[in-house]
């Protein structure tokens, strides 16, 4: 495999010496991106340009040519993982996700398959190779699926949700159940991120963005339990290097010390702490991503300059720093304003690394 050109972004991963801060952004492949509005034009729909391989590879590259991103991240979503094991996955436009078929019951949860990853999900393996070749070794790519608890709560309430009822009256009724199903999406999971990484993914990130809405007791029950499990799972070496392992659940900044020691290499942190207590509390045992409002992108150039600069300032001289927003960016920010943020890190973060 082709020698990687920059290396920050797995360096810092793994708490080695850098000479700048890495930078990338969730969900810096998206509509705020008017190049990115038009491949997903050409692919006809967003779930079509998941499953073009070319076109796939076409958006991960376009956020590495504009904003000089440290780092690829795979276009595609958490829920093909849940279209995999057989359920009808729609997105209409303007519409978030919809699953019209959702699981209701334990009898749901037991025909569920746990798909083969390079059979059912053999399109995201493509796109991973057909990527790395684009790549060329200038940034490394990072893998991604959701935690098992996430794509749960889309599998069972059909959609995006503003209470939850439905999957938490499924997790207090009928436990076991629940449990069934979040065994099944760990298996899943890791099968999965596994082939990922054999396919080239040189880094690989949980997404757990629903695991904040549940109790600290619920969270370790339902949510981190199987965090944990895939992390056991995986390979975490791969071409001659170790991959590392992001954990990320928003809303979870009070349970950082018990996401620290599932054994991932990075926690990543939402914008609800400062990123010098994270540190102080997570101690050397990982490295920290984030943590930028992504609301801070609306403001203006200077704002955002003073806010990288706080941030970096208050992370100061240590190693194991990934920049990051603390959740994706929205759609209607200007390319501009997301371009001065990474502009921003590159250029204040090297005094840090002296
Ligand atoms: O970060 C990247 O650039 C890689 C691509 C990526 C997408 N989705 C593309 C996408 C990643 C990592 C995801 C993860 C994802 N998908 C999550 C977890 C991360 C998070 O944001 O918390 C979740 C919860 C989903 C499910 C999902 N997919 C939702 C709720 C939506 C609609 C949200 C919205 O903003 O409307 C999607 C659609 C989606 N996934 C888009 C993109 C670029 C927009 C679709 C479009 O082009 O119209």
């Amino acid at each position: 495999m082709n020698e990687l050109k920059n290396d920050l972004f797995l360096r810092a991963c793994l708490r080695q010496d850098v000479e700048r801060t890495p930078v990338w952004m969730m969900r810096q492949a998206g509509r705020y991106l008017p190049e990115y509005r038009a491949t997903r034009a050409r692919a006809g729909g967003f779930l079509d340009l998941c499953r073009n391989p070319e076109l796939a590879c076409e958006v991960t590259l376009q956020p590495i040519d504009i904003l000089n991103a440290d780092a690829a991240i795979l276009f595609s979503d958490i829920l093909v993982v849940p279209e995999a094991m057989g359920m009808e996955l729609t997105f209409g436009t303007g519409e978030g996700p919809k699953f019209p078929q959702p699981v209701t019951c334990r009898a749901d949860v037991e025909k569920l398959p746990i798909p083969d990853p390079e059979v059912e999900l053999d399109y995201v393996m493509s796109a991973i190779r057909t990527i790395r070749k684009g790549l060329d070794g200038r940034v490394p790519l990072i893998g991604f699926t959701g935690s098992p608890w996430t794509l749960a709560t889309y599998m069972v309430e059909g959609g995006g949700s503003k209470t939850f009822s439905k999957i938490k009256k499924m997790a207090f009724d009928d436990p076991a159940a629940m449990h069934l199903l979040l065994e099944k999406l760990a298996d899943s999971v890791a099968a999965y991120l596994n082939a990922q990484i054999a396919n080239g993914a040189q880094a690989v990130q949980i997404f757990d963005t629903w695991g904040g809405i549940l109790t600290t007791r619920d969270y370790g029950e339902f949510s981190l339990q199987y965090m944990q499990r895939i992390v056991e799972q995986l390979n975490r070496e791969n071409e001659g290097r170790r991959v590392p392992v992001i954990l990320y659940t928003k809303g979870g900044m009070g349970w950082l010390e018990a996401i620290a020691d599932t054994g991932c290499d990075v926690v990543g942190l939402d914008w609800s702490i400062d990123i010098d207590q994270a540190r102080e509390r997570v101690g050397h045992k990982v490295a920290l991503q984030g943590n930028m409002d992504p609301c801070m992108l609306y403001a203006s150039p200077d704002c955002i300059r003073a806010e990288v600069k706080d941030i970096l300032a208050k992370f100061g001289h240590h190693n194991g720093h990934v920049f990051n927003l603390g959740h994706g960016i929205t759609p209607d920010v200007s390319p501009e304003h997301a371009i001065e943020f990474f502009k921003a890190v590159r250029e204040e973060s090297a005094q840090y690394h002296r």
